[in-house]
């Protein structure tokens, strides 16, 4: 074992700070269950204690999950905690309410009727994305058996930048992942991409509303009409599935024309992470198919052991409720000029960020927050500097910013980029600090050997 993993014998207990000890203990193991318990302070305060090494999530720019609600939205979720989203029987209004809220999401992404659309939440847009993909897997083998052709082989096609819940999708569901590789010139799906890579085993087409690396949109409807032109010269139908998770509840209010959703015939279904840019505090997603017919009936089970008759489609059976309710406060809260406002301020932050780092010396921009408020940049090619995003990285971690370095995925993972996610709550001035922050960082950087500028000193150099 190396030396800096060797462990001492009081590693496995917890010392209490004598202070905290209200009822006489002064250690507590770690790795096993005490035999008896301590008082709630003590135990409040331990684990209080321990998270204050956690980074403040207000600053955590490589999170798309939302930091802050408002407190009457904490008040709910106080309130709330002790409701199961399962126990549909007992707490019906909890039920209604997750009702409303698709059938709001369904006018909000142009379902041709919305009380005809299904809809799920879920613990977040992964198990969305799993469930959209098991519908286009079961629905493509049905289609195959009815016609008596193989089922063997199913495959799927997204770009090699997709976000690893389709890998786990499809290594989970056993369905070959087919990655149209993104490169340089074209860092997203393309239609022609798409058209190469399917054939009668493809199961669907995933296109995303913001590509985690870059926050840039895929294009949806170009990527719908290829399909349209395959269907009308070969007979092939492959729907499609939006993965919207940051996208979902973005373009509805910034790009409104923007055509992506259920407009478009071929997209069968949409998720969306309601604790991304729904703004709800994390553990809440969405999926929608543009109507109940689209899902296969045998994925629905309907439970009675609960008092009545409940039908359900999810991975999870028990799962808090609370961030239900959450974002339909949010949604009556803000109404769609609230999340328009909202949405459009972290835009104007991100296209003012994504801007100002553009200018700066060592670095391009791969995108600049114009589609969701996300963008990303890297070292220019001719920049011969002793050092790279990981250090600043490191860097800006000083001053408590969490802002990721890493590589494009394969094939361009030579590439590092570093990544801004602008959301609710990153106001102006805090990026107008951040911005000074990482002058100074590359100051710092550049004459390494040098002490680090004092903020007022770098504020004199880069203010003009
Ligand atoms: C495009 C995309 N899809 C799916 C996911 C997974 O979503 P969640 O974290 O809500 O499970 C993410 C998360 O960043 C994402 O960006």
């Amino acid at each position: 074992m190396p030396h800096w993993h060797k462990r001492y014998p009081q590693d496995d207990d917890i010392a209490i700070n004598p202070l905290y000890a209200r009822g006489g203990e002064s250690r507590v193991p770690r790795f096993q269950l005490a035999r008896h318990g301590v008082l709630p302070e003590t135990a409040y305060q331990i684990v209080h204690d321990e998270l204050a090494l956690d980074g403040n999530a207000r600053l955590n720019l490589a999170t798309f999950v939302g930091t802050w609600m408002e407190p009457e939205a904490r008040r709910l979720y106080a309130e709330a905690a002790d409701k199961n989203m399962i126990d549909k029987d007992e707490y019906p209004q909890t039920a209604a309410i997750e009702d409303r809220c698709i059938r709001i999401l369904a006018n909000l992404w142009n379902a041709p009727d919305a009380h005809a659309a299904l809809g799920v939440s879920t613990t977040g847009s992964s198990e969305a994305c799993m469930l959209g993909g098991l519908v286009l897997k079961r629905r493509w083998q049905a289609q195959r058996r009815t016609h008596g052709k193989s089922t063997d082989r199913p495959n799927i096609v997204f770009s090699s930048a997709v976000q690893v819940v389709w890998e786990k999708f499809a290594n989970y569901f056993e369905v070959e992942p087919r990655y149209v590789d993104v490169t340089p010139e074209s860092p997203h799906l393309t239609a022609e991409g798409v058209l190469q890579a399917v054939d009668d085993h493809t199961i669907g087409v995933v296109p995303v509303l913001g590509v985690t690396y870059t926050g840039v949109y895929e294009p949806v409807a170009a990527i719908a009409r290829a399909l349209d032109d395959l269907q009308e010269r070969t007979g092939l139908d492959i729907p499609m599935h939006v993965d919207a998770a940051s996208g979902g509840f973005i373009a509805p209010f910034l790009q409104p024309d923007l055509l992506w959703d259920f407009r478009i015939d071929r997209v069968y279904s949409v998720n969306a992470s309601g604790h991304k840019y729904g703004l709800v505090f994390p553990g809440l997603g969405w999926a929608l198919w543009r109507s109940v017919d689209v899902v296969p009936k045998e994925l629905i089970f309907e439970v009675s052991y609960l008092g009545g008759n409940m039908p359900t489609f999810a991975l999870n059976f028990s799962r808090p409720g609370a961030q239900v309710l959450l974002q339909y406060y949010n949604f009556l809260r803000l109404g769609y000029e609230g999340y328009q406002e909202v949405q459009k301020t972290c835009q104007t932050v991100s296209q003012m960020l994504a801007e100002s780092i553009g200018r700066m010396e060592p670095f391009e921009l791969l995108s600049n927050g114009s589609d969701i408020p996300v963008f990303a940049w890297k070292m220019k090619a001719d920049q011969h500097r002793n050092w790279d995003l990981h250090d600043l990285s490191h860097v800006m971690r000083e001053r408590g910013w969490q802002v990721p370095a890493y590589p494009l995925p394969p094939k361009m993972d030579d590439i590092l980029i570093m990544r801004v996610v602008v959301r609710n709550s990153f106001s102006m001035d805090l990026a107008n600090l951040f911005l000074d922050d990482m002058k100074r960082a590359v100051t710092y950087l550049d004459g390494l050997n040098g002490p680090y500028p004092h903020p007022d000193e770098t504020r004199q150099a880069f203010h003009h």
